[in-house]
């Protein structure tokens, strides 16, 4: 990012851009050609989607399980939807019997769920629902903000008409661009449309041009970010999709033994929790905000709150990427352990680290 900047139609810039496309279908898994990167973060690819595919009065049926799913409601009445809301308890998925029966009373036009969860440490499994969404004549949309880069992704055996993602998560980049992926169905739809996209800036034509090969002006890239995702997707691809999977996954399983140890539960639903962010219950008697002040002052580790119904009542362990290390897990398991040892639990603190072990 602190390379000397090129203009945005510099044939330098342009053939990087070609590089970052073909990068992110491989990513995403999909052969579809419109797939780049929205200027923006994660909710800008949020809005992409469904600014391009809702029309005022559409019927859309959206999984909400948590903030994201709530922050896709949100947008999609901003676009004019008649939302469906097909709800779960935070720290739980979507179950694909609860979009079957909510598909036999409605014709939505879209099906959208959030794959990882954020904000509870809940990964829905999306095939079968996106057979449901596809039976019922619908697109099929997903976020994969936290997913992507942590565990599989596959946009086309899936079936996936519209993704987006962010790249601050584990494509470890800094914040500042979207990923997405129209599939061919998606794109006509979009092309189909009564009423003009909203948005000029999100509009999927008017940026195809521009990622497009006939390179027609839109809007300033962020050139420097464009570095960036540029040299991250090197790296996912250069580990390779599966070792990183694996490595997020084993990262998991050690925080998850050192927890036991400790006396504490992952707080998502048990089969379905995430390996790149990780929801710890906060063990009765302890204050769930001081133990995070003390981790960040103390031992220079972040870790998340809990959001909405969740708030005070866990802790969120990021694993993502980069972070998802062996050093990692035990920097932070020694850090809780000596913490919840000044609280007056009674700790082994090698016991925990060689169960991460
Ligand atoms: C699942 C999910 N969706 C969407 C977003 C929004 O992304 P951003 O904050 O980059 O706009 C986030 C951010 O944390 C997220 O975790």
């Amino acid at each position: 990012m602190s390379r000397p900047l090129v203009g945005h139609l510099d044939p330098a810039f342009v053939g990087m851009m070609e590089e970052i496309k073909t990068m992110l279908r491989e990513v995403f898994q999909t052969r579809n050609e419109m797939t780049f990167p929205v200027s923006g973060t994660g909710s800008a690819g949020m809005e992409f989607c469904l600014v391009n595919l809702i029309e005022p009065g559409d019927e859309v049926v959206i999984g909400v399980n948590g903030v994201f799913g709530t922050r896709m409601v949100d947008v999609a009445e901003r676009c004019g939807a008649r939302v469906i809301k097909v709800e779960a308890t935070w720290g739980r998925i979507i179950e694909p019997q609860q979009i079957a029966d909510t598909l036999k009373q409605s014709r939505p036009k879209l099906v959208a769920v959030v794959h990882a969860e954020t904000s509870t440490g809940a990964l829905t499994p999306v095939e079968e629902i996106s057979r449901l969404a596809h039976n019922a004549g619908a697109l099929f949309m997903l976020d994969t903000v936290t997913s992507l880069g942590g565990c599989a992704v596959k946009i086309d055996d899936w079936q996936v008409d519209a993704v987006y993602s962010g790249t601050q998560k584990c494509l470890s980049c800094p914040p500042g661009l979207a990923p997405v992926s129209f599939s061919k169905q998606a794109v006509e739809v979009a092309n189909r449309r009564k009423t003009k996209v909203q948005s000029w800036y999100l509009d999927v034509n008017l940026l195809g041009s521009y990622w497009g090969q006939d390179r027609v002006y839109h809007h300033t890239a962020p050139i420097t970010m464009n570095y960036a995702l540029h040299e991250a997707l090197r790296l996912v691809l250069e580990e390779g999709l599966e070792r990183r999977w694996q490595r997020h996954r084993t990262n998991h399983e050690a925080l998850k033994a050192g927890l036991a140890k400790l006396g504490l539960q992952l707080a998502a639903q048990e089969g379905h929790r995430l390996w790149q962010l990780n929801t710890v219950t906060v063990p009765e008697g302890i204050d769930e905000a001081s133990v995070r002040k003390r981790l960040l002052s103390d031992f220079n580790i972040e870790v998340g709150a809990g959001l909405g119904p969740l708030k005070g009542k866990i802790w969120r362990v990021g694993l993502m990427g980069e972070t998802s290390t062996r050093e990692n897990v035990k920097a932070f398991l020694r850090a809780l352990s000596q913490l919840l040892k000044e609280s007056g639990k009674r700790v082994d603190v090698e016991a925990v680290l060689a169960a991460a072990s």
